[in-house]
């Protein structure tokens, strides 16, 4: 197989919805969505009146028509949404199977690659993560009912997708151990996923390569044991997004920064030992980082912030504009926060005013967890099944067994990440969930598209990395 060059990363939540990866997989490259929440992304635009029809276009093709009918029921609104009103929520998910939910969860995963690969014959990815366990075997069945061609995880040790794939081929039903915290180590704990309870399908899906995403040569070594590992993406501290946390014990730079050593860096020759082809991602999106790549025997690069700030990406058009004004000035900042992701990874974020990296917009934040994708299943001191997030009002997360000192400076990803891309939560009294910015450490790229901040293309982007 000759894959691309060059891979557009997954950038959730909502950031490459379906609109930019289209381009980037129409331009022959790797075009790659977001399944993060992708099922509240869904549900949101449908609320907002479904703004070109796209959604509701996708699901005129779902193979269940019935699923799609409830879907439209419950949450389109042909008017779109009044201005004083707050967005209706999916349930949360739990162990427990929900068949509403898997089936919003797998419609919303198809139409999103449907959308992304409707009208050319170029491949189309998606990203999710690992560590967001509960929705996981509802999202692939979905992408892969609408014949994704890849599927790229990073955000933990992903060894089960494998075997995942191997069941939903043949639309057998999978089951996904999961992660419980307190859980005793003999106990086992598992979501399960039957494709009938869907639909009934005729023929077998294809097999979508399986990328995961990995910091070192020796998580390398361990996934390829694990089963079929098409690809690997080896991302470094410098991405966007979550980071893998630095090797050994954790030091902090004065102002708080996680920090890289030796031990950190990528060993090249141990990845082309490996055998299987390789990406290199963060801070190499420059015709001089693809370049490099190549030297080192990578098969190209992925990148993300060069098209998070693209015109096709979901980020609001102002916050994008904002970006573009201060990096091209050099005024961006960017600080790898140990605290901010729920989900205890490092976590990037750029210092932007009116987001909740101001501290006193942070502190005015009601602490709620109405949307739940980052709790985690918990065993209570009472032995009972919880679910707990850093980023929940804390008194809550004390008395489910969590430590204060996890829910300082939190953020609750869920709700700032929709907010980011123009689908914010209102509250009581009428204001809005505030966005919450991710954004890699390098944007030197920006002087060559945008030197004064002005907008620019996927396609210019797409043409900017390949052209060295
Ligand atoms: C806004 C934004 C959101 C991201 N979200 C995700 C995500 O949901 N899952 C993931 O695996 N990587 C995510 N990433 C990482 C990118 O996919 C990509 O690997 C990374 O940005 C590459 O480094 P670069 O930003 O220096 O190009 C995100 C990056 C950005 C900038």
């Amino acid at each position: 197989m000759n894959h691309p060059k060059l891979i557009q990363g997954g950038m959730g939540i909502g950031v490459s919805w379906w609109q930019l990866p289209r381009v980037v997989s129409m331009l022959k490259q790797l075009g790659v969505v977001s399944g993060a929440h992708a099922d509240i992304v869904f549900v949101r635009i449908l609320q907002l009146g479904d703004p070109g029809g796209h959604l509701r276009r996708a699901l005129e093709h779902f193979p269940a028509q019935d699923v799609a009918e409830r879907i439209i029921a419950t949450y389109y609104n042909e008017g779109g949404l009044l201005a004083h009103k707050a967005f209706k929520n999916p349930p949360r998910y739990t162990l427990a199977f929900d068949q509403r939910l898997a089936e919003l969860t797998v419609a919303a995963n198809f139409c999103l690659v449907w959308l992304a690969k409707e009208g050319h014959d170029g491949v189309v990815g998606i990203n999710l993560l690992e560590t967001i366990q509960l929705p996981q075997l509802a999202s692939i069945y979905g992408a892969m009912m609408a014949g994704v061609d890849y599927i790229l995880m990073g955000a933990g040790i992903p060894t089960q997708i494998s075997g995942v794939l191997d069941k939903f081929v043949n639309h057998e039903p999978a089951q996904y151990k999961v992660h419980v915290l307190g859980a005793d180590r003999k106990d086992s704990y598992y979501v399960s996923f039957d494709p009938q309870s869907i639909w009934t399908p005729t023929t077998t899906l294809t097999r979508p390569y399986f990328f995961p995403i990995i910091s070192s040569a020796s998580l390398a070594k361990m996934l390829i044991r694990s089963g079929q590992i098409d690809g690997l993406v080896c991302e470094g501290s410098p991405a966007g997004g979550h980071n893998a946390p630095p090797r050994g014990q954790l030091k902090l730079t004065e102002d708080g920064q996680p920090i890289y050593g030796d031990r950190d860096k990528l060993d090249f020759e141990q990845m082309r030992q490996t055998g299987i082809p390789f990406w290199l991602a963060g801070s190499y999106a420059t015709p001089a980082g693809m370049r490099k790549a190549l030297e080192v025997g990578a098969q190209g690069i992925q990148a993300g912030s060069i098209f998070a700030l693209c015109d096709e990406s979901r980020f609001l058009p102002e916050i994008k504009a904002v970006a573009r004004q201060l990096a091209s000035v050099d005024g961006l900042r960017i600080f790898t926060d140990p605290q901010a992701s729920p989900k205890g990874f490092p976590f990037k974020k750029a210092i932007l005013a009116g987001t909740l990296t101001d501290s006193e917009k942070y502190a005015q934040r009601r602490r709620v967890c109405d949307l739940g994708r980052l709790r985690g299943p918990c065993i209570r001191s009472d032995g009972t099944l919880g679910y707990r997030c850093s980023a929940e009002n804390v008194d809550s997360f004390v008395a489910k067994g969590g430590s204060v000192e996890d829910t300082i400076n939190c953020i609750c990803l869920c709700n700032a990440l929709l907010a980011n891309v123009g689908l914010a939560q209102r509250r009581k009294g009428g204001e809005l969930e505030l966005p919450f910015i991710t954004f890699g450490d390098d944007y030197s790229w920006l002087k060559v598209l945008s030197p004064d901040g002005a907008n620019y293309t996927a396609r210019q982007a797409v043409d900017y990395l390949l052209s060295g």
